[in-house]
């Protein structure tokens, strides 16, 4: 196994589960290599709307994982290869690699080195920087594991993506376009309506100031085939209100669930990363210019001002900087 000649990075992690105060930068040991991993230097680390919940041990009782403190925090980011173990042979010293660390012992990407499985990790996508791939992970399968997977989305077919300003829904917006669906996007504010006509959707609204239902009864006559929905409440009602008969909705796990309705089908999941999964993003991404979109960046050591930031109104994702 090649070797990081580093010892210690800086990295932000919790002593314990908790608030905001609980984050802390630190200097901790690199971490050591088993052979199914690959060492990252981190560029660009993904702050996630679910990082509060990791910081709070909501994923450790949900799925049942143990901590193991000090835990540094972040689920998503991208770098490049530092080293790589001896069962690893689709990735090697120097690659630019994202990918996906969820509550791994060994920590997550709030660091300057993070140790993570091969298979939840990919090259990054020929036209995007390393910056901008520090965010795609998490949201970029999430994405595409809801049009493709959940909803089995097809060519011609129309699909509302409710928060389409959002760090899943832009991305949605575009894979959705580039698999052939007429999109009807509802995102957030004037901004995000702005934000996200140059993505390519059919239709955009403002899903805080106009009538979702009527705009899909303009957009598709007969009822919506499906619905992806990155948040919940009454637009996420509404949306589903739109869907024909026989119509089909997904959500990942941590939006409030919608209510059921007769004659649709109504879907939760979660992002799963595997080596296939990334490969048909990758494919989808490379089809042509893709724009991965961070509102704002912060440095490693401002992690806690950048998890307070997620309470704010912002485009696409925030992010931490490491170079
Ligand atoms: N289970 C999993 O594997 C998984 C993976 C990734 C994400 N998630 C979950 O999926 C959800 C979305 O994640 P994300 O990263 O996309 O979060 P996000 O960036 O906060 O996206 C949600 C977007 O919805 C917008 N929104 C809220 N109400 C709206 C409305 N009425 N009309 C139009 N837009 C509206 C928000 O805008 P404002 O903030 O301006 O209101 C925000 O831009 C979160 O709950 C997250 O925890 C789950």
């Amino acid at each position: 196994m090649e070797k990081t000649s580093h010892q210690t990075m800086r990295a932000v992690a919790i002593d314990e589960f908790g608030g905001i105060e609980k984050i802390k930068p630190r200097k901790l040991p690199v971490p050591q290599l088993a052979t199914d991993e690959i060492l990252v230097r981190v560029d660009t680390a993904g702050v996630g709307v679910w990082d509060p919940f990791e910081r709070e041990g909501g994923f450790t009782k949900e799925f049942g994982m143990k901590a193991n403190f000090p835990h540094v925090l972040g689920t998503d980011g991208a770098g490049t290869v530092e080293a790589v173990g001896n069962a690893v042979h689709n990735l090697k010293r120097g690659d630019r690699v994202y990918g996906i660390n969820l509550m791994s012992p060994k920590g997550g990407f709030y660091a300057e080195y993070t140790a993570i499985k091969a298979n939840n990790a990919a090259k990054i996508p020929r036209a995007l920087s390393t910056r901008d791939a520090g965010v795609l992970a998490v949201d970029g399968v999430t994405a595409l594991n809801g049009l493709d997977k959940m909803l089995g989305l097809k060519a011609g077919e129309t699909i509302l993506i409710l928060g389409a300003s959002g760090g899943i829904g832009h991305l949605a917006v575009q894979l959705a376009k580039r698999m052939r669906a007429r999109v009807l996007a509802v995102a957030s504010g004037r901004d995000g309506v702005d934000f996200v006509k140059p993505l390519g959707a059919d239709k955009v609204i403002d899903g805080h100031r106009e009538d979702i239902l009527n705009a899909a009864h303009e957009f598709a006559p007969k009822g919506l085939d499906a619905a992806l929905l990155t948040a919940g409440g009454k637009a996420a009602e509404q949306a589903i209100a739109a869907l024909r008969e026989g119509g089909r909705a997904a959500y990942p796990n941590g939006v409030e669930p919608p209510q059921a309705r007769d004659g649709v089908k109504i879907m939760s999941y979660n992002a799963e990363p595997d080596p296939a999964t990334f490969a048909k993003l990758n494919e989808l991404i490379d089809a042509g210019p893709f724009e991965v979109h961070i509102a704002r960046t912060f440095k490693l050591e401002d992690a806690a001002e950048a998890q307070q930031a997620l309470n704010d109104h912002y485009l696409g994702k925030l992010a931490l900087v490491l170079s």
